[in-house]
């Protein structure tokens, strides 16, 4: 066989190559590519040949060593593939490959911590309707017939079934406040089957109101409301328990301070204000120069919502008080849209979970 013959008979024999394992695999290196593999052996040969052998076999000879490398490469690869794909389908006992797991929300994360510091002192959660209708979210609450929060602008209706926009009283909730209602009357139905006890509960949720979206209006949000009944409970004991709460959330050094408010359904009414913690109270960017910044609504429930629900007023008093969860986020994490909350956007939402 001359070597031109050889150099083409090798060549088919290499594009055929196959293996299956490593060993097949260092088995071929050996037969074609070693210093004493085939190929070698005819680069061996091929020194000793004519010039002009030499000038035609020269390009042949060394495309067949390319081949031959170039082929040893494509193997290597699919047996390493085979090989790795082997033990992902029968070791049972892998580790399985980490999941990209998601972060709590920083709403969550706020308002289970809301109650956790009020669970410390004896709070419990109570649920309700998000659709509620007219009595509970305003009526019971002492909130006159004409109070501009029924108005359209604020409140949205929910059409009946039929489709036609007509007065109706079913509605988004506007305020978690609604549920003091529910469990006021829950309550008291327990008072006139003769039991005796008192209402300590936190109601959390999503309220919903006609407001055009921007980075500090949405048209929904949250909310935690807490409510306390008992007898001879007085505006001292809420002032305590929002300090306790100041400090627990914002940390010991905060203070509080107590504004008069109206609110239709606590009377006397104020707002809670809590040190602004940027400038520590000597008035900054943040805080308005004012050294304080708001956080939520208070007041004794007043003595009509008492009776509303079926409670006597001259027996019974409470406290109830009003926070939306997003400005305690804005206040403990800065962030200055409310956008953000809403729009899921992962690289925000990671951010919060070890803070
Ligand atoms: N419901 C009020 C609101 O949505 C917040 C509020 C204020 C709740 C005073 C209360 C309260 O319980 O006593 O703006």
């Amino acid at each position: 066989m001359t070597l031109n013959e050889r150099i083409a008979e090798l060549t088919a024999k290499v594009e055929e190559m196959k293996a299956a394992n490593q060993e097949e695999l260092e088995a071929l290196r050996i037969k074609y590519l070693s210093k004493k593999g085939e190929i070698s052996e005819l680069f061996n040969e091929f020194r000793a040949v004519s010039k002009e052998e030499k000038a035609a076999l020269g390009q042949p000879l060394n495309r067949l060593r390319q081949m031959a490398e170039q082929r040893m490469t494509e193997l290597k690869e699919a047996v390493a593939a085979v090989a790795e794909s082997a033990v992902v389908r029968d070791d049972l006992t892998r580790t399985p490959d980490p999941m990209a797991l998601g972060a709590r929300h920083p709403l969550s994360l706020v308002r289970e911590q809301i109650i956790d510091i009020f669970s410390r002192i004896g709070f419990t959660v109570a649920d309700g309707p998000e659709v509620e209708d007219d009595k509970h979210v305003f009526g019971m609450l002492n909130f006159a017939p004409e109070h501009p929060a029924r108005d359209m602008q604020d409140t949205f209706f929910v059409e009946k079934e039929d489709g036609v926009q007509k007065p109706t009283d079913i509605l988004l909730r506007t305020h978690t406040s609604s549920v003091q209602t529910r469990v006021m009357t829950e309550f008291a139905k327990r008072l006139r089957n003769g039991e005796d006890g008192a209402i300590r509960v936190l109601c959390p949720g999503r309220v919903y109101r006609n407001e055009a979206i921007s980075a500090r209006a949405h048209c929904f949000f949250h909310q935690v409301e807490g409510l306390y009944i008992d007898k001879n409970v007085s505006f001292a004991d809420l002032r305590q328990a929002l300090l306790y709460f100041a400090k627990e959330m914002f940390g010991e050094g905060t203070d509080i301070r107590l504004r008069p408010s109206y609110f239709p359904f606590t009377e006397p009414s104020a707002e809670m204000d809590i040190s602004c913690d940027i400038c520590g109270g000597k008035g900054c960017a943040f805080c308005k120069g004012t050294g304080w910044v708001e956080i939520l609504g208070c007041g004794m429930v007043d003595p009509n919502v008492l009776e509303a629900c079926g409670i006597d007023s001259k027996v019974y008093s409470g406290y109830a008080f009003g926070m939306g969860v997003e400005r305690i986020a804005n206040l403990k994490y800065r962030v200055k849209d409310l956008r953000l909350f809403s729009e899921n956007d992962v690289r925000f939402l990671r951010q919060f979970e070890s803070c």
